[in-house]
């Protein structure tokens, strides 16, 4: 079977890791890859060119397409591979608005009755102020479009929220992803990140994971792609993921059926654990990165066989299991990032890091590539170490035992991942 993943991060890197431990896999494609690819074929194509995509994929005889990211599938990947003749994993660009656009979003889970943030719209700044008073003040400001992680604005005060509203309405920052805000009332709790594979039908929860998005240690700084992720996520029993997935998946999915849109692929839900219960505060449409690597590390079962039975409507008859291991991703970051940081840096040491704890630690690259046979950096999230330990404190002290193997000039990466699991009491 020839598979073609889109996208070049570390979620990417730990797909193929996956996809290649198939039984059904023989030949793998990246579109466009990164430093780890190394004996896989390199397509120079980019994950925005859908309809280039999905032509190479017809033309190179690609059995199966599985974007990383959210980007090829709002933009329809799956509606021109749909065309081309190419399967491709994921939902199509009406579904994927349920990422695309938060008001979407909003609707549909106003429709599924999934609890959610209050919230109002506006299009322009006087009516945003008007509704940030409505809300009493303390509210999360964010734009309904694509942003890349820039759309959330959560301020301090009034005065923020206005410095965001003006940014987004009036300084149109964010062009055409800013036009429309939503201003949201803003909660309180412990976040949790809950996955689901979804055949159109059902939905079949993974085990829980907590992502650490600010730059720093102690949540602080601005926020990122994420900078470390673990699960299962304490806060969240399994029996209680269980219930989760009841309330905000099959409800969400059954008002997408009744649309046409049926949908299938990874749907991912971010929580808040409040105190009137979890509460989405947004839907992605596709694995996170990096709760990905240690989900898919923990992940036993075959993933190919997963991911057709998402698309084929049996995910009732697929074999599903996670390793009862905890296991944990840090990544390390270009310092700077999400800021601006220096590119084209030397990587040393992966070998010596994985060799560490041998089956039990992979690095997952994201912003690296080869130039004349040297790995360099050349992104913000340059890698991930994930570990896996026999408990949460083991597959931490394994994670940071390798990270120190690693060398990268002008990096950093956070020193408290997977403390708040550790630390919690039930
Ligand atoms: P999102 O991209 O919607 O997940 O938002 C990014 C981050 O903003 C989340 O991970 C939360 O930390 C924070 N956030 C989003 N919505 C809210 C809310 N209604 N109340 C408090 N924090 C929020
Ligand atoms: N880790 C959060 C995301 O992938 O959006």
């Amino acid at each position: 079977m020839r598979i073609m993943i889109i996208g070049s991060g570390g979620r990417e890197h730990a797909l193929v890791w996956k996809i290649a431990q198939s039984r059904l896999a023989v030949d793998l494609l990246l579109a466009p890859g990164n430093g780890a690819v190394g004996h896989w074929v390199n397509v120079p194509l980019e994950p925005t060119d859908t309809e280039a995509l999905a032509r190479y994929a017809r033309e190179e005889k690609v059995d199966l397409v599985v974007p990383g990211g959210e980007t090829p599938l709002v933009l329809g990947i799956v509606d021109a591979c749909r065309e081309a003749g190419v399967a491709c994993f994921g939902p199509d660009a009406y579904a994927a608005q349920l990422e695309g656009s938060k008001l979407f979003a909003k609707e549909v889970m106003g429709e599924a009755g999934v609890p959610t943030a209050s919230y109002r719209v506006a299009r322009d700044y006087a009516e945003a102020r008007e509704s940030m008073e409505a809300l009493g003040g303390r509210v999360v400001i964010k734009a309904d479009g694509l942003a890349a992680g820039k759309g959330v604005v959560v301020p301090e005060d009034r005065a923020g929220a206005l410095q965001a509203l003006d940014a987004f309405l009036r300084r149109k920052t964010l062009g055409g992803a800013g036009e429309t805000v939503l201003i949201e009332e803003r909660l309180e709790g412990e976040e949790v990140s809950l996955l689901a594979f979804c055949d159109g039908e059902r939905a079949v929860p993974m085990p829980t994971a907590q992502d650490h998005k600010r730059a720093l240690d102690g949540d602080r700084g601005p926020n990122t792609g994420g900078m470390g992720a673990y699960s299962p996520a304490p806060m969240l029993p399994e029996a209680e993921a269980a219930k989760v997935c009841r309330q905000v998946m099959d409800p969400v999915l059954r008002v997408l059926k009744q649309r046409g849109h049926p949908f299938k692929g990874v749907l991912y839900a971010g929580l808040m654990l409040t105190d009137r219960g979890p509460v989405v505060l947004e839907y992605n449409v596709r694995f996170g990165d990096p709760e990905c690597q240690p989900l898919l590390m923990r992940l036993e079962s075959d993933l190919v066989e997963i991911l057709l039975a998402c698309m084929e409507g049996r995910l009732d008859r697929v074999s599903m299991h996670f390793n009862p291991w905890p296991a944990l991703c840090v990544v390390m970051a270009a310092k700077g990032y999400p800021g601006d940081y220096a590119k084209d840096l030397p990587l040393a040491g992966l070998e010596e890091a994985e060799w560490s704890a041998i089956g039990l630690v992979k690095i997952f690259q994201a912003g690296t590539r080869m130039a004349g046979g040297r790995l360099l950096s050349s992104g913000g999230r340059v890698l991930g170490v994930t570990a896996m330990g026999a408990d949460l404190s083991m597959a931490r002290e394994t994670a940071y035992a390798a990270l120190k193997k690693i060398r990268l000039p002008q990096s950093f990466y956070r020193r408290d991942i997977g403390l708040k699991g550790l630390n919690f009491k039930k």
